[in-house]
Order: structure tokens, then C-alpha cells, then sequence
């Protein structure tokens, strides 16, 4: 238990800066779909926190859904595969679609993702990510609003993980090799 504690690096963001900005994240969205029909999708696991915290921050009628995309992460570098293991089963042609992600690294699970998405039509599409690495970026892809821009650098907890741990940090941290 130590050993894994001791990999835990300095803070890069902290609770309350992340509380601050998905907070006003959660005030636009809610002014710009107001009278929409909104469905937020969450990328599984690693934006489950983020998921949770934004939708309590969205003051408008919204439905929620969960897709699973694994890139085969082995330690703190990503094979560039990527497997959507479970994907949306219902007709999502009358909502306004926001994919809600934790980070954009080379960009490959999110635009496996919204390839999908798209091919389902939505009325709109966007997506909203907590970190973006733009320095890591393999494919081209932007995300229509980023909470914070990190540097090249493995971060772990607020969801994200290294071999499934550290998700339960509340905050963003660095991980020590
Ligand atoms: P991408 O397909 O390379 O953009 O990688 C995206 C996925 O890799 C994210 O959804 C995370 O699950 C994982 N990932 C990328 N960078 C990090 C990191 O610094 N810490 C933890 N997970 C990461
Ligand atoms: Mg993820």
C-alpha cells in the first residue's frame, strides 16, 4: 500500500480549482442547450468522476450514457489500439449529443468515439474534456471546450488511473516513475 502512495507525484490541479471549473463548464452547457434535449456520453472508466460531478453542475433536463473504450494502457504508455467494448444500443437522432471525456492524449479513443456517434446522427455533437495534452496529439482532433491544457506528463487520480488505482484521488496528481 505504501509503495503504491508513494508513486503519488505533486499536485498539478487541486480539488477546488477542478470543483471551480467543471462548475462553470456545467453553467454553459446548461446556457447554451437550454430547451434542447441533451444527452451527455461518458467514455469509461477514467470520466466517471468527471461525468458525475458535471451532470450535478447541469441545471437542464439531461439523460445520460456510458460507452467503454480501452486503449490497452500498459504502465503509462498506450498501445494506439483502441477497443470499444460496449457501445449505444438506443436511437440518439433526436438529442443533442455532448461526449464527456477525462483526457485527450493522442486523440485516438476520442475519435473512435465520435466516429461512432457521428454515424448515429445526432442532431449535434460536442465534446467536453476535464485535461487535453495537446503536445501528445496523434490524430487530428479538437475538443469543443478543454477545463485545463496539462503538459506532457502521466497524471493519475479525479478518475484517472495507472493499473487501475489512484481513481479515488480527489484530485489531479503526477505520477512519480
Ligand atoms: P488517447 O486515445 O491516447 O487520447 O488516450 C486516451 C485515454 O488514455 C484516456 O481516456 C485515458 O484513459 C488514458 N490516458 C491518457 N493519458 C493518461 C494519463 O496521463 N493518465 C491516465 N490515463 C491516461
Ligand atoms: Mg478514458
Amino acid at each position: 500500500m505504501d509503495s503504491i502512495n508513494s508513486r503519488i507525484g505533486r499536485t498539478l490541479i487541486s480539488a477546488e480549482e477542478i470543483s471551480d471549473a467543471v462548475k462553470k463548464a456545467g453553467a454553459e452547457i446548461s446556457a447554451e442547450y437550454d430547451g434542447k434535449p441533451l444527452l451527455l456520453v461518458s467514455i469509461l472508466k477514467g470520466a466517471f468522476v468527471f461525468l458525475s460531478d458535471l451532470c450535478r453542475e447541469i441545471t437542464i433536463p439531461c439523460e445520460i450514457e456510458f460507452i467503454t473504450a480501452s486503449s490497452y494502457y500498459s504502465g503509462t504508455s498506450s498501445s494506439g489500439e483502441v477497443k470499444i467494448t460496449s457501445g449505444l444500443t438506443r436511437d440518439i437522432s433526436g438529442h443533442h449529443v455532448i461526449i464527456v471525456e477525462d483526457i485527450i492524449d493522442s486523440g485516438r479513443t476520442l475519435s473512435a468515439v465520435a466516429e461512432i456517434i457521428r454515424k448515429m446522427s445526432p442532431l449535434s455533437l460536442k465534446i467536453v474534456t476535464l485535461l487535453d495534452k495537446p503536445e501528445r496529439r496523434e490524430v487530428d482532433l479538437k475538443a469543443d471546450c478543454s477545463l485545463f491544457t496539462i503538459p506532457d506528463h502521466f497524471v493519475i487520480g479525479y478518475g484517472l488511473d495507472l493499473d487501475e488505482h489512484y481513481r479515488n484521488l480527489p484530485y489531479i496528481a503526477e505520477y512519480k516513475e
